[in-house]
């Protein structure tokens, strides 16, 4: 699936990211954890093209993907759903949607599924995404990464600012994607209790550097909370 090999970033002087390497698998939720700063949606945003590495490789479905652009990796089957969310406001809930799909041929109906998993997104098909709130906004977002079918979802702390009925809702939600076996997830979070609920496999990133790594299974053993407590 995604295989990460000691990639270095840096912007300008600062070297952000450390010999990070990791690996996601199909049916399985990969949970990143770090506290603030520690350079989590740097690699991310490295990982969807959005900025550049300076060394080490990307490997997605065996091919490597570390040059190409985020379209490209976008349309190679990595769905990423970015930190706030970044819905487009003046546009609606069923428009945004259709943006998951804007590398797809014109006619491509938005999945029914969609409305299936998020059933507030069906009632609010035709408001503007600015007007949802934090929460209902950060299903569309999931929902439009969703929306082309990819192979990898990438989540950037999907929980922030949310309220907790929602977040049940959102754990529920990933844990059936991949359940289902195909589709492999990498889940960007701070909130230990969520990450642990849903962590097949965890990594743990301190100041660009990968820490600690282990199956979900043992974070609490290994005292993982400890290790990204603010
Ligand atoms: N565009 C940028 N230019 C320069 N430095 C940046 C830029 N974006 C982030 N940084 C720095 O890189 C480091 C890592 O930031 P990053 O946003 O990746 O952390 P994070 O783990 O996602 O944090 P958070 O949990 O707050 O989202 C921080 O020191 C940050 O100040
Ligand atoms: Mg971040």
């Amino acid at each position: 699936m995604l295989t990460v090999k000691n990639i270095n970033q840096y912007y300008g002087g600062s070297h952000i990211l450390r010999d990070v390497s990791l690996q996601t698998t199909p049916g399985k939720v990969t949970v990143l954890l770090g506290r603030n700063g520690v350079g989590k949606t740097t690699l991310l945003k490295s990982l969807m093209g959005l900025v550049p590495i300076k060394t080490g490789s990307i490997e997605f479905n065996g091919q490597a993907i570390e040059k190409a652009t985020p379209y490209e990796r976008a349309r190679a089957g990595i769905g990423f759903v970015p930190q706030g969310r970044e819905i487009f406001a003046r546009l609606t809930v069923e428009e945004n949607l259709r943006m998951g799909l804007a590398y797809k041929s014109g006619s491509t109906p938005v999945p029914a599924e969609l409305y299936e998993l998020f059933p507030v997104l069906k009632q609010m098909l035709h408001r503007r995404g600015g007007d949802l709130s934090g929460g209902q906004q950060q299903q569309l977002a999931i929902a439009r990464a969703l929306a082309a079918g990819p192979k990898l979802l990438i989540l950037d702390e999907p929980t922030e600012g949310i309220q907790p009925s929602i977040i049940k809702d959102i754990g529920r939600v990933i844990r059936m994607l991949a359940d289902r076996g195909e589709m492999a997830i990498l889940l960007c979070e701070q909130y230990y209790d969520f990450a642990e609920e849903l962590a097949d496999d965890y990594l743990v990133m301190e100041r660009g550097e990968v820490i600690a790594r282990g199956p979900g299974s043992e974070m609490a053993e290994k005292g993982v909370r400890q290790l990204v407590a603010i």
